[in-house]
């Protein structure tokens, strides 16, 4: 059976999904810092709008740029870097680099299409970490990439993302709708044939200026449509490829499971490899039934001398109760547990991760959890 150390030491991508709040970014930066601490030159990619990976990296913030951590005693080689998704940067700099020249770039960032499109698409982090994602993978600046993903409303749209543009710049769809400037090579779209008359109506509603907007947009941007198409293509490969791990971070809760259910359904039916389930906040408690006046009584009246004698009885019995309901929440939550179990693929790690007091924000708080998510050495 692989285990996470194995995992974060010999690939080079490992993405981690799950539902909203189960501690994918918590487990990210985890695993980005104790990879650093192995010696490996890594950069933990976060989408997160919360920035809370930056607060957990003890950085107020960090933009689009990738940002090295400072972290105290790592070994030769070992680097840790940062960065977050700023979406429309993002889409920016993919444009500057694919146009073929710097006229038709600045045309196309200036084009008032693209930039209501690009606020529809920047909008889809999904997409814009697919495309950041193939920069850095063929960058080969970083051993290891690890890449934290959004929450998801709908899972789906993490994996569709990278092919919906492409799909979007489908060259049929193109060559009709610049039908009719083809036709008469000229930029009037009041030209015959099909489209034109849906044109004229267009233009009836939208006004001329906007579809011409979108006509020089479209031609301006036919070109790169290869361009973008053989990125997706690269991106599902770096998916699929036996360098790549995916990582499903669950909580003990229903709606989690069910996420991770999905999600497991999804990597299969895609080829993507599985490394792994992490489940996290899992509560601990004592197997048996705890007996708070056995345990407790005697302090209570001890140190609460001074009280009266129904405020340490009755403290007692709340602990206790309070026990009580601990071991419920652990029952339940086993029984979760073992239902996940069934849905993580032979071979694949398995580690639960406690509920900790306090919230995860600092490299101390990280390492905690590197404990227990390492423990197996
Ligand atoms: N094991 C843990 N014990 C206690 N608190 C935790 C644990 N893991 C994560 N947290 C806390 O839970 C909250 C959510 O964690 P995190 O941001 O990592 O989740 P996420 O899956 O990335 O969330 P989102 O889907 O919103 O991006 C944070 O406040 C974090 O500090
Ligand atoms: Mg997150």
């Amino acid at each position: 059976m692989i285990q996470p150390r194995e995992v974060l030491t010999r690939r080079k991508l490992v993405v981690c999904v799950g539902s909203g709040g189960v501690g994918k970014t918590t487990t990210a930066a985890t695993m980005g810092l104790w990879a650093a601490r192995q010696g490996r030159k890594v950069l933990v990619m976060t989408i997160d709008p919360a920035r809370r990976l930056a607060n957990s990296l003890g950085l107020k913030e960090f933009g689009n740029t990738e940002t090295q951590i400072v972290v105290p005693d790592l070994p030769q080689g070992g680097q840790l870097w940062a960065m977050m998704l700023d979406t429309q940067t993002t889409f920016d700099e993919l444009i500057q680099r694919m146009a073929p020249d710097k006229r038709t770039a600045d045309r196309i960032l200036t084009n008032r299409i693209y930039r209501t499109m690009s606020d529809t698409f920047a909008g889809s982090q999904e997409y814009m970490a697919a495309e950041k994602l193939y920069d850095v993978m063929t960058s080969g600046r970083y051993d290891l990439v690890v890449l934290d993903t959004p929450p998801v409303k709908n899972a789906l749209d993490f994996f569709e993302a990278p092919g919906r543009l492409s799909r979007f710049f489908d060259r049929r769809v193109i060559k009709w709708f610049l039908q009719p400037y083809e036709e008469k090579r000229s930029f009037n779209p009041l030209a015959a044939g099909t489209s034109a008359v849906v044109f004229k109506l267009l233009s009836f509603i939208f006004g001329k200026e906007f579809l011409g907007d979108i006509s020089e947009f479209l031609v301006l941007f036919k070109d790169m449509y290869d361009g973008f198409r053989e990125r997706h293509e690269e991106v599902l490969r770096i998916f699929r490829s036996p360098d790549t791990s995916f990582v499903t971070i669950a909580a003990p809760t229903e709606p989690s499971m069910e996420v991770a259910g999905f999600f497991a359904e999804e990597l299969r039916r895609r080829g993507y490899p599985r490394a792994g389930m992490i489940v996290n906040q899992v509560h601990l408690c004592a197997e048996e039934p705890l007996e708070p006046e056995i345990l407790l009584g005697q302090a209570a009246r001890t140190t609460g001398a001074d009280l009266h004698e129904r405020t340490a009885a009755s403290l007692v019995a709340r602990l206790g109760a309070a026990h009580g309901r601990l071991r419920q929440l652990a029952h339940s939550e086993r029984v979760l547990i073992q239902a996940l179990h069934k849905i993580n693929p032979a071979g694949a790690f398995f580690v639960e991760l406690p509920w900790l007091e306090q919230q995860v924000y600092d490299l101390g708080a990280l390492r905690v959890v590197a404990d227990s998510l390492f423990a197996d050495a």
